[in-house]
């Protein structure tokens, strides 16, 4: 369906139609442009960006490119086409209709599990928010405000579903996702990741790569939902996170390339006083942000989780790929668990046990991309492997919380960790190193010493191309 840009609120839901959601929605639209000129990014307001903006939800052509200045961009509300007759995958409904309507007796874990997704979208550009100011190229400063403006889409995306479809209530949640704050002690975003901050590019870097892909696994699963207009919200959302992992995954790439060119240059691993990035110090900010988007996804046994399952609220990743009857009353599986104070694996309930199961894909898709950082620094003729920490350390939910777990998986005491944590996570002093290399390039074609260059610009433009203009 073609997306209607005469509207004041772009959209191809209709809203032309149904004038007392327009309205509702017209009222909140000042209160999303006051959140963003408060918590959006810090400056260049005023500057004209690169941006691609969505003009129609199909695979080829929703991607337009042009300059606009962000306060201007086009927010908007885009479900991806209904597929015909769709039916159920899963559940205890599997093999029905999917449901135009929110089923009453569903409501409250529906409305939670939108309010929930949709908190992550706004908390991200305000921990964001300080980043443009130490950009390492217009280039890069660009892509973090591309994704900046979709995550402020994203949280269109879920506000639509709540004024459409819960009423008095989901108008009242739509204004609190405006309300909260990451960080903020009084009123701070729901989920802990979102709480962290994102002080440097290096953390940005791997936030897109970690915690985003977090995000495509649990729309991937909120895809699947019984609940047809999720269903479709969360299809072109995932197509926007794309560019998310994208942004992660070539910008840790670039900054591996980097480290070797100067490890190579100069004979050392300890790169730092030629204003590069260790790679044990890229892997001890790989183990932070590892293990706080592992969090993200829950507790291994979570009845919630099969709640959801068995209403068919939130399904599996690609659910239809799975093997099974999709509605696992009697199926198990194999999670990690602590038991007497050893790491152990266990099977259990594969209905409690789906948080394990997404975790598990998420897992498997972060170990690719880390192999293929591997490969670049194998080609490099360096002796060095980046890993995944065991999902089991520096966790703060689940089994493992209550327990220290090294990046290998042993078991420790408090008293060891204490003494060697410093070896796993960046200590503050590294933290300030990494800051002190953040210094904002914006001249075009340059870059910052530490990052290496693309292999290419954004739509087929030169490296060198005025992504923003200052
Ligand atoms: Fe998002
Ligand atoms: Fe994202």
């Amino acid at each position: 369906m073609a997306i209607d840009y005469a509207e004041r609120i772009p959209n191809n839901v209709n809203l032309s139609e149904n004038r007392r959601l327009r309205r509702a929605l017209e009222q909140w639209q000042p209160g999303f442009q006051s959140w963003w000129a408060e918590m959006g990014p810090a400056g260049f307001q005023a500057r004209e960006v690169y941006l691609r903006t969505a003009t129609s939800v199909d695979a080829q052509g929703w991607a337009s490119f042009g300059y606009v200045r962000m306060p201007d961009y086009r927010w908007g509300i885009f479900l991806a086409d209904a597929a015909l007759d769709r039916k159920i995958a899963f559940g205890d409904h599997k093999g029905e209709p999917a449901w135009q309507e929110v089923p009453g007796e569903y409501r409250g874990a529906l409305r939670r599990l939108i309010v929930t997704q949709g908190d992550t979208e706004p908390a991200s550009v305000e921990q964001q928010r300080q980043l443009g100011a130490t950009s390492p190229s217009l280039y890069d400063l660009r892509n973090l405000f591309q994704v900046n403006v979709e995550e402020g889409r994203h949280l269109w995306a879920m506000a639509y579903l709540l004024h459409a479809y819960f009423g008095r209530d989901g108008r009242e949640e739509a204004d609190a996702l405006l309300r909260r704050r990451s960080g903020s002690a009084d009123n701070p975003r729901i989920l802990g990741a979102f709480n962290e901050q994102t002080p440097d590019w290096l953390s940005f870097l791997m936030f897109t790569f970690f915690t985003d892909r977090d995000g495509k696994y649990q729309l991937a699963s909120l895809a699947e939902s019984a609940f047809d207009p999720l269903s479709r919200t969360c299809r072109f959302m995932l197509t926007e996170e794309a560019h998310h992992m994208f942004v992660g995954e070539t910008g840790i790439g670039r900054v591996v390339q980097r480290t070797c060119e100067l490890m190579k240059a100069h004979d050392t691993a300890e790169v730092g006083r030629f204003g590069g990035i260790d790679l044990k110090l890229m892997q001890k900010y790989l183990n932070f942000h590892y293990s706080v988007s592992l969090d993200l996804f829950g507790a291994e046994l979570s009845t919630n989780a099969a709640n959801y399952f068995s209403m068919g609220l939130k399904g599996r990743f690609n659910e239809e790929s799975h093997d099974d009857d999709h509605q696992l009353k009697d199926a198990s599986y194999r999670i990690t668990q602590v038991d007497e104070n050893r790491v152990v694996q266990k099977d259990q309930p594969a209905l409690l046990a789906l948080n394990e199961t997404l975790r598990d894909a998420y897992i498997a898709d972060c170990a690719r991309g880390v192999s293929r950082w591997n490969k670049a620094i194998k080609a490099a003729g360096i002796d060095f492997e980046l890993r995944l920490p065991h999902r089991g350390f520096h966790r703060a939910i689940g089994d493992c919380a209550t327990v220290k777990v090294t990046p290998e998986g042993r078991l420790i005491t408090e008293a060891e960790w204490a003494a060697h944590h410093a070896q796993w996570l960046p200590t503050a002093q590294e933290r300030q190193f990494v800051g002190s290399l953040m210094i904002g390039v914006t001249e075009p074609g340059k870059y910052a010493g530490w990052i290496a260059p693309p292999a290419r610009g954004i739509n087929h433009q030169a490296l060198d191309f005025e992504y923003v203009k200052l």
